[in-house]
């Protein structure tokens, strides 16, 4: 695939934000029917080279052209007209309408011009392409009830019902399971069949490398090098990204454990759970293993008051307590960050600092005084320590990256000091070299005696830093291994009831 049949073409393409250069001379360009994927550390400026494609955003300078003709994007209308589709990262479906409302909002089907929405028409047509894509969802489902996987897939059967000739796609598996992730590779290589373009973001190097047909990598606002994948591995597209060697990916420091400091037993939430008992030791780090919807998310929700516990009992460093809000949990010292961060915590139209040492607050404030050299302090302390790329504490949260905007929610519960530490899929989104700086921050945690309890869909990442690790299926604990028993294999076993096959189990 040669530079002279390219399809899409983006020449210079430069964007600045107030104190950030986002976009520094970029080039990039893409084939018809080729999947081509866009990699970088979080913050390289993925997303806004693809927002300026859509026209979410306009460029500094730079020409784009499409099929050798220039062509002017102002806006996502533009780009809708020119056969250009976009999967946003931060999924943009309204909650409270319907699966098929939101497919087609805008476009509804009409018998005739000017006539009123033929419903049957629009669910039906909706319904049609989410069967395309092999899911389970019904088109007159309400958004808010669907889970972020199907909503994900809702966000795919949207793009693909503008007859794209080119679809970007912001992180579309980072929510995936990976039998979800091979439905989607499957659509998008009948795509490519059929002559559609791809872009392709993710931070999944493992699954770039099976899907992609070119890789280009981003740094700091500029391109690094684009090539055919079969010519380049991960190490070597880690190396770009990062512009260094990275050392180990997971280092694992022995840490002598300590006492129980919580143990559940018997816990249901009167839907997913069944008699779950679990214990955690200080020092120690927990993986929890399982498929989407084995009541994982349901495990560490009930344990810290998010859902009410309403059969079993909690104990805290020995002594039995009831846990019913989140407030409680906190006050006896545990800390919780949630799988879905974009509903559960941010405050979108706040600045950084005050995004991190929101929970903070009583120590940073006397009589609700805020003392703000002290938040100043603290937010920059966890901006340097977690590597937030921000040109300033004061940037409100939403102008950062998606990847940035997860770990200003990981700092601020950091700044809580929680002797207990529950984090769901901590490091979905989140780039390798990033991934690799808070699993050594957890491991620290860890040296300090606090016990840490982390879901994980990433295998790789549970066998590399749990110390121990469970596995869910159906609402119940079915399998324990050390962390000198786990393999891939025994955990996915365990996972899947042994029904499992190639298209669960990621290839390495
Ligand atoms: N609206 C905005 N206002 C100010 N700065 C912005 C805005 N949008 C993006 N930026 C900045 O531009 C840079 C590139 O961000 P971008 O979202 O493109 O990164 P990304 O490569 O998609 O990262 P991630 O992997 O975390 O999603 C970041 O420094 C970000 O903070
Ligand atoms: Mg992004």
């Amino acid at each position: 695939m040669s530079e002279n049949h390219a399809y899409l073409r983006m020449q210079g393409i430069s964007k600045a934000f107030p104190g950030v250069q986002a976009l520094k001379s970029v080039d990039f360009s893409v084939s018809r029917g080729e999947i081509h994927a866009l990699v970088g550390e979080n913050g390289a400026g993925k997303s806004t080279l693809m927002k300026i494609l859509t026209g979410a955003l306009l460029e500094d300078e730079g020409q784009i052209s499409l099929g050798d003709q220039p062509v002017q994007i102002n806006n996502p209308g533009d780009a809708q007209q020119l056969g250009i589709s976009m999967i946003h990262q931060e999924l943009s479906l309204i909650p409270h309408l319907t699966v098929g409302q939101n497919i087609f909002l805008g476009r509804e089907p009409r018998a005739r011009i000017g006539a009123f929405i033929d419903w049957p028409e629009l669910y039906s047509q909706a319904q049609a392409l989410l069967d395309q894509l092999n899911v389970n969802v019904d088109s007159r489902a309400s958004v808010q009830d669907l889970s972020i996987a199907q909503r994900q897939m809702v966000e795919v059967a949207k793009a693909l019902s503008f007859k794209a000739d080119l679809i970007a796609m912001d992180e579309p598996t980072s929510s995936l399971t990976d039998r979800e992730t091979e439905i989607l590779f499957q659509v998008m290589r009948s795509f490519k069949e059929r002559g559609i373009s791809i872009i392709f973001i993710s931070h999944r190097l493992e699954e770039v490398f099976v899907i992609a047909d070119r890789i280009t990598v981003l740094r700091d606002g500029e391109t690094i090098g684009t090539a055919p994948a079969v010519d380049l591995d991960v190490d070597q597209v880690v190396r770009m990204m990062v512009g260094r060697e990275l050392g180990e990916l997971y280092p694992k420091d022995e840490i002598e454990q300590r006492g129980i400091v919580l143990q559940a037993t018997d816990l249901e939430d009167g839907r997913e759970l069944r008699r779950v008992s679990v214990s955690l030791k200080g020092g120690e780090i927990l993986g929890i293993a399982g498929l989407a919807g084995a009541g994982r998310t349901a495990l560490v929700e009930t344990l810290f008051g998010v859902r009410a516990a309403t059969k079993g009992q909690i104990r805290i460093g020995g002594k039995q307590v009831r846990i019913q809000h989140p407030g409680q949990a906190i006050r006896i010292g545990m800390g919780f960050v949630p799988e879905d961060r974009k509903l559960q915590g941010l405050f979108l139209n706040m600045a950084v600092r005050e995004n991190v040492v929101i929970s903070a607050l009583p120590e940073v404030s006397r009589l609700s005084f805020i003392n703000f050299a002290k938040a100043d302090k603290l937010a920059k302390e966890f901006v340097e320590k977690l590597k937030i790329r921000t040109p300033s504490i004061k940037q409100l949260i939403r102008n950062l990256s998606g990847g940035n905007q997860q770990k200003v929610i990981i700092a601020r519960w950091l700044t809580l000091k929680p002797r207990i530490l529950i984090l769901d899929e901590p490091t979905r989104g989140i780039d390798v070299a990033t991934k690799a700086e808070i699993h050594a921050l957890m491991n620290q945690l860890a040296k300090e005696g606090v016990a840490v309890m982390m879901v994980s869909s990433d295998l790789p990442e549970v066998l590399g830093v749990s110390d121990r690790i469970l596995v869910m299926r159906a609402g119940r604990i079915v399998a324990e291994f050390s962390r000198e028993e786990a393999t891939q294999d025994n955990i996915m076993h365990a996972a899947t009831g042994g029904r499992e096959n190639n298209a669960q189990q990621r290839s390495q």
